[in-house]
């Protein structure tokens, strides 16, 4: 793998670098505060709602309401972009919400809040996929998350939200399998995938990813997470697009949470987007598919015909 800070890009290059936030609307407040730290998320109150963050300060923010809902996105960007980027949103017609020096507000595909703030670029990732020597159990260490490392969303119209994702943030195509998934890196390079667009009928949630930075906290986490009263999900195993290791565990508002390491690194400048067989392309190797695994919990709270399908 190469590290993503190694990178060059052209210093014309415009784009948000990672994904360091989401924002959704749960019905029950209580239980994802639970989650978020069986998750092993810091977690705080905030406002009418709480916080769940990861190590390098990236998080979830969860606020209570009648019914869940994805709201808002939040990426970085290098510091002296957003003027940039303001130009291309509003050459794109966008609707800005707020703009500051170093943060600005969008309205983005299916209406979700786009929040995008100067920032570091992210940290070179950590790239020992294994502890290099079993510890005793009792001293295994925290496997708590690093960040988060992407998040997989549904789109009312997944082409228009590519054109729109691509343009005016600057992610671009890494893989695809047909309009259905589709999976966007930074301008900038690094990570094979920030965002992930499912093709739907209504906005949503499929999961939110979070770095672990070993297979071994994959395990240790999830092992912890089944003690909490959270064993079901899809995993241990390997996607084919991105390369990466991943284990699913549903959350408590109908999306899910994945554990994950080993993403590819993308070089934009030599990287070759392909559009694959869904069956070939999905997982290498792992448990069968769960059943329902694929749905959008949005979807179903709006046509209530649909909640058995
Ligand atoms: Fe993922």
């Amino acid at each position: 793998m190469v590290n993503g800070g190694s990178m060059k890009t052209s210093a014309a290059t415009l784009a948000v670098t990672r994904v360091s936030g989401l924002t959704l609307d749960v019905v029950d407040l209580d239980a994802a505060r639970k989650f978020a730290a069986a998750l092993g998320l810091h977690t705080a109150d905030k406002g009418d709602g709480l916080v769940g963050i990861a190590d390098d300060g990236s998080g979830i923010t969860l606020r209570g309401a009648s019914r869940r809902r994805l709201t808002g996105l939040r990426f970085d960007c290098r510091p002296g972009d957003i003027a940039a980027l303001v130009e291309a949103a509003l050459a794109f017609g966008t609707t800005i919400l707020e703009q500051g020096d170093d943060a600005l507000m969008l309205d983005g595909p299916d209406g979700i809040r786009l929040d995008i703030r100067a920032a570091r670029a992210p940290a070179p990732r950590h790239e020992a996929l294994v502890l290099p020597h079993a510890p005793l159990h009792s001293q295994a260490p925290a496997a708590r998350p690093l960040a988060l490392s992407h998040v997989a969303i549904f789109a009312s119209d997944a082409p228009a939200a590519l054109a729109f994702y691509g343009t005016v943030l600057g992610l671009r195509l890494s893989d695809r399998c047909g309009d259905g998934l589709m999976f966007l890196h930074s301008g900038h390079g690094g990570d094979h995938h920030i965002l992930a667009l499912v093709g739907s009928t209504t906005s949503g949630l499929h999961h939110h990813s979070w770095e672990m930075g070993t297979i071994d906290a994959i395990g240790l986490r999830a092992n912890r997470l089944a003690e909490a009263g959270h064993a079901r999900g899809w995993g241990l195993g390997r996607h084919v697009l991105g390369s990466n290791f991943f284990h699913y565990i549903a959350d408590p508002w109908g999306s899910h949470a994945e554990l994950t390491t080993g993403l590819d690194q993308v070089d934009p400048a030599t990287w070759e987007a392909g559009d694959h067989d869904p069956v070939d392309a999905f997982y290498l190797w792992g448990p069968p598919l769960p059943e329902g695994f694929i749905a959008n919990a949005e979807e179903h709270d709006r046509t209530p015909a649909l909640a058995d399908g």
